[in-house]
């Protein structure tokens, strides 16, 4: 398929786009250009084209409205060291973009629409992205049933967008440590279910827990299993790893996929790269009672939180109904700081790319 270009006429003035992209909050800064094409039992996927950002109009009956049957992702590009930019991981971002399209029944999108599409609009609004190495363009393909039925069953019909922000952290500009609330009275995933795929509905089915932890004065609600609420699963947008032991002793432990936790491709990036730091890592289950005993003991020594979105984020501070912990220091402790460091390096082209991870 071939993606028609139809940029805006008239870019907006520099200064304008520097205004804007002054002091971003995440996911407000949208760039001028999107992508978008679509999906139908007949032709498949076509009609993609690279057009100014603009409102959809839409049909009141449209599908992903009434059954959320929706997926995304979300990818960053960033700016490197000799000034051209360069997307982490694009491939594997594509990859389970297909995967939660099956688990929801949509259509998947094709690897080469999916990169076509994201160098097309990284191109195409580049000088979005300003110079500041703490700045990224955060990419958002969306995928929804754009048939206007009522009917309960899957669309025929689909929308594929694609849109980018300018954004720092999703905690803002410094990594400052953040505060969680584990929740014991709401579940994200139980087995069977859709916590594997990056789908609508699982963010939305989380917004009462991330308002209580909000009321009690925490950043993030940590989700345990849904059948015993014992098992440190996820945050929700961020995945976790637990520093044990310190210096050359460190060690790394994340929970194991199995169905009910995102595969986090920041995650699997740290798996990867923590050993060869000289890091042992292990996906393991934690329970929230050895986190908190961990913790008080002194074995528990950093944890973190890892997203596309969220980067490498210290956790400080654990909060439960009951009771609350300090982490470690209650800063950033070394292994998160290098893990962090190293991985940027990374994404920044400062490092050769000697796993094939920049486009
Ligand atoms: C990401 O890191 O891309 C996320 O999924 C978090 C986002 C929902 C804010």
């Amino acid at each position: 398929m071939k993606l028609v270009r139809n940029p805006a006429a008239r870019p907006l003035p520099a200064d304008e786009r520097a205004r804007r992209t002054a002091a971003p909050a995440f996911g407000t800064v949208l760039t001028e250009h999107m992508v978008s094409a679509r999906h139908d039992t007949t032709h498949g996927w076509h009609d993609a084209r690279l057009e100014p950002y603009a409102p959809l109009s839409l049909d009141p009956a449209t599908v992903g409205l009434h059954y959320g049957q929706v997926v995304f992702e979300g990818l960053k590009a960033f700016r490197t060291e000799d000034g051209s930019l360069a997307v982490f991981r694009p491939e594997d971002h594509a990859r389970r973009l297909r995967e939660s399209a099956r688990r929801l029944m949509v259509p998947e999108l094709p690897e080469e629409l999916f990169l076509e599409s994201v160098d097309a609009l990284v191109a195409q609004d580049q000088a979005w992205l300003p110079d500041d190495p703490d700045m990224s363009l955060y990419l958002r393909p969306v995928v929804f049933a754009s048939e206007a039925t009522l009917a309960l069953r899957p669309a025929h019909e689909y929308r594929y967008l694609l849109l980018a922000c300018v954004t720092e952290g999703y905690f803002g500009r410094a990594q400052r440590p953040v505060r969680v609330w584990v929740t014991e009275e709401f579940s994200r995933a139980a087995p069977g279910g859709t916590g594997a795929a990056k789908c609508a509905g699982n963010y939305a089915a989380g917004l009462l827990a991330q308002e209580t932890a909000r009321a009690h004065g925490c950043d993030q609600v940590v989700w345990l299993d849904a059948a015993e609420h014992r098992w440190v699963e996820e945050m929700g947008g961020m995945n976790l790893f637990f520093v044990f032991g310190t210096g050359d002793d460190a060690r790394l432990v994340t929970p194991p996929l199995g169905g009910t936790i995102l595969p986090g491709v920041t995650r699997d990036s740290i798996l990867r790269l923590a050993p060869e730091l000289g890091l042992p890592v292990a996906e393991a289950p934690v329970s929230l009672e050895e986190w908190r005993k961990g913790c008080e003991a002194g074995e528990i020594t950093e944890v973190f939180a890892c997203g596309t979105a969220a980067r490498v984020s210290p956790v400080n501070e654990v909060c439960t109904a009951e009771t609350s912990w300090t982490v470690g220091e209650g800063t950033m402790g070394a292994v998160t700081a290098r893990l962090s460091r190293e991985l940027f390096a990374i994404q920044r082209g400062a490092v050769p790319d000697r796993r094939g991870w920049l486009r």
